[in-house]
């Protein structure tokens, strides 16, 4: 279609068919990596998902977003570590697996014994300390002189989100994985201990101990999502969207 022709609205004109889309493709593959080799990874592929982060949008660009990005310092990987284990054992150890069946319903029966398990030992999130690189993303709330206050709190950490997001499809296009690890920041007391050791300011939150490194191996699988007429609405609140598939 030349760039001057009125679109007509149909599929066939759009730029691009669905299943050519690039980006879909790195959204679908895209998961969450907990066991890392603890190889280096080399610095330009860093610097490029840094740069991912740098794109994200921001209320009026104000960038309400800063990474503190450890690379060498292998001693606050293991204490990152520590703590991601210990709170693990905390937000996973008080109850057995039969009474927390609500919570990460997309494991199976036959497997849920032996994931919370796993998940009650805390050993599973030890993996800061085998990445290459832990990146702590922190937002900030106060970022704004304006008469008219914006939900800032909120505002920073869909910014930081989107950082983040960034970061993750470009390592999970390069080959790596990547894990979310907030266990590190969930309680109040452990995000104290991260401020003081990497000398975060009052007005910034730190909300993530983010893990790139090169994966044991590609995890294909993850928890299946709900579909498009799970978690959209047509219109108006309560009314299924239909796929145009179920249409016809
Ligand atoms: C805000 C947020 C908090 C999360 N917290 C943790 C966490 O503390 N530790 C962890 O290993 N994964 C964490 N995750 C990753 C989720 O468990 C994971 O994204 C979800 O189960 C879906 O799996 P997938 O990423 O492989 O698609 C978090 C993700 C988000 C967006």
């Amino acid at each position: 279609m030349a760039s001057d022709a009125k679109p007509s609205g149909k599929a066939e004109d759009t730029p691009k068919a669905a299943q050519e889309l690039e980006s879909l493709r790195w959204i679908r593959e895209r998961r969450s990596i907990r066991e890392f080799t603890g190889e280096k990874i080399p610095d330009e592929h860093i610097e490029l998902i840094l740069e991912a982060a740098r794109h994200a949008p921001s209320p009026e660009n104000m960038l309400m977003m800063r990474f503190i990005v450890i690379r060498d310092d292998q001693e606050t990987k293991e204490f990152l570590a520590d703590i991601a284990q210990e709170m693990a054992q905390t937000a996973f150890g008080g109850a057995p697996f039969e009474l927390t069946s609500g919570r990460n319903w997309f494991i199976a029966d036959p497997y849920r014994a032996a994931v919370y398990a796993r998940l009650r030992d805390g050993e599973l999130f030890r993996y800061p300390e085998k990445s290459d690189t832990v990146i702590i993303v922190c937002a900030s709330d106060s970022w704004h002189d304006a008469g008219y206050i914006y939900p800032n709190e909120l505002f920073g950490s869909v910014v930081c989100g989107m950082a983040v997001q960034n970061m993750w499809l470009t390592a999970t296009e390069l080959g790596y994985g990547c894990g979310y690890e907030a266990l590190v920041c969930s309680d109040p007391r452990h995000a104290q201990l991260i401020r003081d050791r990497l000398g975060i300011p009052p007005i910034w939150v730190p909300l993530t101990a983010f893990c790139i490194g090169q994966r044991v191996s590609a995890r294909a699988l993850g928890p299946s999502r709900a579909p498009l007429e799970g978690l959209m609405y047509d219109e108006r609140w309560g009314k299924p969207y239909r796929r145009i598939a179920f249409r016809k």
